[in-house]
């Protein structure tokens, strides 16, 4: 597959190296062999390395793409819905109607969590971070499902998926309830998936339950524009995890705290944590001064990122539905909201942010959507590890479904070279 070759001159040593082209994107100079020579490539952040091959979803930061399996986001946010979403990053094509309602009616049928796994929340303080809950109870589901789980078996990986996608929205809100002091809500099946995941938050024992269908249709599309975005930092890790042959349901475990950060997934809580410290919309220009000082850690959240370099296209539709749900939530007159849209159009026109190419991202306007729908701050990034399991256990399931090595990446070293231990 290598039609083209790279040189490379070190030490005074000529090295060929093969360079690959993909369907799209740009080349990759294949770099293995380069330890046969004694060296290694330096690459902190991985920043210009292809870690693997995939055939999942493709990215091109500079035109502002995301294609899901060839499909662009804009097209499957408009046209699809969030488990369609699923069975295509799984199988590699969109589903025709009967296999998308046998897929959608498999997954109903995973909804509950195993009993014994509600007594894991009752070890957990009532006031800690749902994302820390997540990281211990989806971790936990290993326990339940690790000795009939045989990987290498493409049934056994299918039932995982099933198994993932119905029950983290259980597992979402049970961690909410928990937070609450509410009982668990058992899922409704008879619900769409989005609509299913809002009852379960919301509803209570003693009262009605109506869904709101602006809400949940906003929801799913949240579902659908975090549902997976290539080799991520989560998703790296997820195949990272797997690639020591770890039980899928801890790797996904180890995904969801890699994106607790807030430089990944915790972004969205960090946007309105950052909204609430501003407060009003006098102080903008204030924060905009610190985003700009390089002597201030300050950033402004739900602004960069490290592939695109142009508008976020999940942003876009993202926005679209924040107008839709702020109009039906009337709701557009909120200070905070205000506050928002104030400073996206300040930072729009600062010309610092234009030469930067710091544009909004998809986590300023899912912030402000999950917020007008009720939804507390702490849980937004657990609402994104939600929609992003389908991603991880894609990438998973592409690596293991091929052949693999164990991922083990080396380094420059800059410590003390041998010594002698001191006498005593
Ligand atoms: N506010 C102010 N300046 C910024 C920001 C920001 N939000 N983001 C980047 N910059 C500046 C940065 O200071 C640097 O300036 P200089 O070239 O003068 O040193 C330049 O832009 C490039 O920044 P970088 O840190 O090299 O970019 P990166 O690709 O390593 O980081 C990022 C990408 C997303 C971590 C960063 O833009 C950021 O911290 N943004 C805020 C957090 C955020 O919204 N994260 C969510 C990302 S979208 C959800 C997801 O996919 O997880």
């Amino acid at each position: 597959m290598a039609d083209k070759k790279a040189t490379l001159s070190v030490n005074g040593k000529t090295i060929e190296l093969p360079v690959y082209s993909g369907t799209a994107g740009p080349d990759v100079i294949d770099v293995r062999g380069l330890v046969q020579e004694g060296l290694f490539t330096y690459d902190p952040g991985f920043v210009s390395t292809a870690a693997c091959e995939s055939q999942i979803t493709y990215i091109d930061g500079s035109k502002g793409i995301l294609l899901h399996r060839g499909y662009p986001i804009e097209q499957l946010a408009e046209k699809s819905d969030y488990l369609e979403v699923c069975y295509l990053l799984i199988y590699g094509e969109l589903p025709t109607a009967a296999q998308a309602e046998k897929f959608r009616n498999t997954v109903k049928n995973h909804t509950m969590v195993h009993e014994q796994l509600n007594h894991f929340f009752n070890g957990f303080r009532r006031d800690a971070h749902p994302m820390a809950i997540m990281c211990g109870v989806v971790g936990a589901l290993s326990a339940f499902y690790h000795d009939t789980m045989d990987f290498s078996d493409e049934l056994h990986r299918e039932i995982a998926a099933f198994r993932l996608i119905a029950k983290m929205p259980t597992l979402a809100a049970m961690c909410y309830k928990y937070s609450m002091g509410q009982p668990f809500m058992y899922p409704r099946n008879d619900l769409d998936y989005a609509s299913n995941f809002l009852y379960m938050m919301f509803a209570t024992p003693c009262e009605n339950y109506q869904v709101n269908p602006v809400l949940a249709r906003a929801m799913d599309r949240i579902f659908t524009l975090h549902a997976d975005h290539e080799q991520n930092a989560s998703t790296s890790t997820v195949r990272l995890a797997g690639s020591s042959g770890a039980n899928p349901f801890a790797c996904i475990a180890s995904g969801i705290a890699a994106l607790w950060g807030p430089a990944h997934g915790g972004a969205n809580e960090a946007v309105l944590n950052m909204l609430m410290e501003i407060g009003d919309e006098e102080r903008i220009p204030e924060f905009i001064e610190r985003a700009k000082d390089k002597n201030d850690p300050f950033r402004l959240m739900g602004f960069g990122h490290r592939v695109y370099k142009n508008f976020d296209p999940r942003a876009k539709v993202m926005k679209k539905t924040c107008d839709e749900v702020l109009s039906e939530l009337g709701c557009a007159d909120d200070p905070l909201f205000r506050i928002a849209m104030k400073l996206e159009q300040i930072a729009l026109e600062d010309p610092y942010f234009a030469e930067k190419k710091l544009y909004p991202n998809v986590d300023f306007y899912s912030g402000i959507i999950l917020r007008a729908a009720g939804i507390p701050v702490s849980m937004f990034t657990v609402i994104f590890a939600m929609a992003r399991t389908i991603g991880w256990f894609s990438h998973w399931h592409e690596m293991v479904s091929g052949p693999y090595r164990i991922g083990r990446p080396r380094q420059l070293y800059t410590g003390h070279t041998s010594r002698e231990y001191p006498q005593k």
